[in-house]
């Protein structure tokens, strides 16, 4: 049995509650090492892949039928290191193996300050919404909120961690602070949804506005990508990860809009997509998601404009590869697929899940009031090459 077959068969099972990520614990397609190449090697192999196809263009016009075999040889020789390879799969660690991510700590950076900036920059009063916060991108994106002044209420399948998270924003939001009088530390709450699941999705807005009497902001981080040649893509999987992915944000960004049109209030979104909506990563096959993301980086666009005369600003984040505690160790075990990755970024290393924290309070403050339907690249230039 090939490592693929072996590791679909063994990951057929969809998440439940019990296993909040389990969606996460999935197989990755790591390159094999002779697929390693330096970013020189990778685009002057791109330029000879240009070269070949317009010479097999100049052919196509001028050569018999006959010599369509030599082009199809040199179209499965050339090419390599600009695509997918469903040779190799990893398994990807699962959540019981995973260390928590960590909020951020240091004064300077993440906590009190004592430099000017501009005061359209706060979320002093707003209360911003996470899905996906217990972990990862979007944990970092709530403290980030929490830090410019918003109160938080965290939403994820795992609400143990989420709780357990919204207690350590807290406990660091005391030490950054220490002068900060009870009554004026932020409220971070942490609450259960299934963000594919409409009901789910409802209860759990109901819950944080009782809890937090309104909402103003939604940043949908849950989401997650899987592995599998699209051939052989489960159709039960596909439909999982669009599910999460798309119809969840979808789901929660309609709930929290009729909250602010019922208000009559304004409000900002920011969706969290991803580059691979606008390229197509390599050497990993994922087409479903690369596809979802193109979806969720539309759907903001097309959202901004139907909610534009409602005062509902609509953005898009779309980060290239970041370092969560979930890549990290899935890179510590596969050094020479980070080496591939890296030699893809002009800034040459992945992101920190710090670096949305600027990004994500940008679009969601005052000083992007004039900004709605844009797709802001978090990617280290990734898309630009
Ligand atoms: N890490 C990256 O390199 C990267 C790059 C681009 C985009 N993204 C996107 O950023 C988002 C966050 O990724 P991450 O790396 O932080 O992932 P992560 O797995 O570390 O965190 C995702 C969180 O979402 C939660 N979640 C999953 N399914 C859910 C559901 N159905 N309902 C509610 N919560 C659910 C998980 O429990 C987890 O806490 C995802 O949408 C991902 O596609 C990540």
């Amino acid at each position: 049995m090939s490592l693929l077959s072996r590791a679909l068969r063994s990951t057929v099972a969809l998440p439940t509650r019990s296993s909040p990520t389990l969606v996460a614990a999935l197989l990755k397609t790591i390159a094999p090492s002779s697929s390693i190449v330096s970013a020189a090697s990778f685009h002057t192999a791109s330029a000879q892949l240009s070269k070949a196809s317009s010479k097999e263009k100049a052919s196509r016009t001028t050569k018999p039928h006959n010599e369509e075999t030599a082009s199809a040889t040199a179209a499965a020789d050339g090419g390599s290191n600009a695509r997918t390879d469903n040779s190799i799969t990893v398994e990807y660690p699962s959540d019981d193996k995973l260390p928590s991510s960590q909020p951020i700590i240091g004064a300077g950076r993440a906590g009190v300050h004592v430099f000017p900036t501009l005061a359209t920059f706060s979320l002093q009063g707003k209360v911003g919404v996470v899905t996906g916060g217990a972990r990862g991108l979007g944990l970092v994106m709530g403290q980030g909120m929490v830090i410019s002044g918003a109160d938080l209420a965290i939403v994820d399948l795992n609400k143990e961690e989420a709780a357990k998270q919204a207690k350590s924003i807290i406990n660091q939001f005391k030490k950054d602070h220490p002068e900060a009088k009870r009554s004026v530390l932020p409220k971070v709450t942490a609450h259960y949804a299934d963000v594919s699941d409409p009901a789910s999705v409802e209860t759990c807005i109901a819950e944080i506005v009782a809890e937090h009497g309104k909402i103003d902001n939604l940043v949908t981080s849950a989401g997650f990508t899987e592995n599998f040649e699209a051939i052989a893509y489960p159709i039960d999987r596909m439909r999982k990860l669009w599910g999460v992915n798309v119809d969840g944000t979808y789901m929660f960004a309609t709930a929290v809009a009729r909250h602010l049109m019922e208000r009559k209030s304004k409000g900002s979104m920011v969706f969290i997509g991803s580059m691979s909506g606008s390229i197509v990563n390599v050497p990993q096959p994922q087409a479903p998601y690369n596809a979802a993301k193109a979806a969720v980086r539309h759907l903001a666009a097309s959202l901004s404009v139907e909610w534009a005369k409602a005062g509902i600003r609509v953005n898009c984040i779309s980060p290239g590869y970041m370092l969560t505690a979930l890549t990290q160790k899935i890179l510590d075990d596969n050094p020479d697929l980070k080496k591939q990755w890296t030699s893809l970024i002009p800034q040459g290393h992945m992101g920190s899940p710090e670096d949305l924290m600027g990004p994500v309070t940008f679009l969601l403050s005052d000083a992007s009031t004039y900004v709605t339907g844009a797709d802001l690249r978090v990617d280290g230039g990734y898309t630009v090459t």
